[in-house]
């Protein structure tokens, strides 16, 4: 079986992060999104992959996963032209998967317990389709399911009035058969082809679609505070790689994955944290909840429930909470009240400072 992860999405909702660099290139607890999907695809017993990428991220990508033989696995690059639908990217890499069954893995999408299950029940079962399946509170937000006698009988991308609140999420197993029901769909309201009405029109051609349960959390990484939260899920599950002990200037709290050359003194770190290579931290209180990518300098700040990209550097900033600081960003901000940031890479906040640029 091969996989397909799609990445050709713009980001729209990620912005300003997503004009220098695709959504799930970014990372989350300091590993890049694409970097958790490969290795929960990888756990499933499956080693090559499609990438579908958009004309202007494909070069990123490539440039940062290469052929994937750091993974161990064999990873290909689809291009989907235009921005037409899930449906249609999953035409687009047709070629990459042939005759076989595939699992579909949509690039935003981050599970507990990854993709294991799904790909089990599908290779155990007798079915054409397997969707993973999870009640939700706002299931207008997604694609919904209704079920009869064990299979999924009818599926509506965002209904306005649902009358049940199994959402679709972004896994699913498919086999060749989905592709000529992709042939006879239209486009829908928002113009794009639908891999809801492509599941609908194979339940209509008379082929089995059965559920997948998931277990465990499972979280769409579409938009900033998104990130906020998957950051405290996947920090909660760490593994400290080191555990730091407390010094006569350094308070330590809970787990903390420090890589060894970080500089942290006169400080409180409350775990969970993370922090990459060659972090400085200085007179600050961080944590609980916060990733601190490679090179980032914090002096005289406190923050939390955040994720601090590469390089960026915070002098004087009294309480940071559910932020996003994208890389090489300068954030220098006197005062006590709490703020929330959002700052794209190379961006700069410098209120209170007499500076200029
Ligand atoms: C897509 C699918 C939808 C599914 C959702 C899961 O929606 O079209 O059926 O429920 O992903 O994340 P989108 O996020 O593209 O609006």
């Amino acid at each position: 079986m091969r996989a397909v992860i799609l990445c050709a999405g713009e980001g729209t909702r990620m912005r300003p992060l997503t004009y220098s660099k695709a959504k799930h290139l970014i990372p989350i607890a300091n590993k890049p999104v694409i970097d958790l999907i490969l290795q929960a695809i990888k756990d499933g017993g499956i080693r090559e992959i499609g990438i579908v990428v958009s004309p202007g991220t494909k070069a990123s990508f490539k440039s940062y996963l290469r052929d994937g033989s750091r993974y161990d696995l064999d990873l290909s690059y689809i291009v989907q032209q235009k921005p037409k639908g899930l449906a249609h990217a999953v035409q687009c890499a047709q070629g990459f998967v042939g005759s076989e069954s595939f699992l579909l893995y949509l690039g935003d999408n981050l599970l507990e317990n990854g993709v294991r299950g799904l790909v089990k029940q599908f290779r155990q079962g007798d079915s054409h389709a397997v969707i993973s399946l999870v009640e939700v509170d706002n299931p207008r937000s997604f694609g919904v399911a209704w079920l009869k006698n064990g299979e999924i009988k009818k599926v509506v991308e965002k209904p306005d009035d649902p009358s049940t609140n199994l959402a679709v999420i972004g896994t699913y197993v498919f086999d060749y058969h989905i592709f000529a029901a992709i042939e006879k769909i239209s486009p829908s309201k928002r113009g794009e082809l639908e891999i809801t009405d492509a599941i609908q029109q194979l339940i209509d051609d008379g082929y089995r679609v059965v559920p997948h349960r998931v277990t465990g959390w499972w979280k769409d990484v579409g938009t900033p505070m998104d990130m906020i939260d998957a950051n405290q899920l996947l920090l909660d599950a760490m593994i400290p790689e080191t555990r730091m002990k407390s010094g006569i200037s350094l308070q330590v709290k809970g787990k903390i994955a420090q890589n060894e050359n970080a500089r942290v003194r006169d400080s409180k770190l409350i775990g969970p944290v993370i922090m990459g290579e060659n972090v400085v931290i200085e007179g600050s209180v961080i944590g609980p909840y916060v990733s601190i990518g490679d090179g980032v300098i914090i002096k005289n700040s406190k923050i939390e429930n955040s994720i601090i990209l590469e390089k960026a550097v915070i002098t004087d900033a009294k309480s940071i909470d559910r932020s996003l600081i994208g890389r090489y960003a300068e954030l220098r901000v006197m005062g006590d009240s709490s703020s929330r940031f959002l700052l794209g890479d190379h961006s700069q906040v410098l209120k209170g400072s007499s500076e200029c640029c």
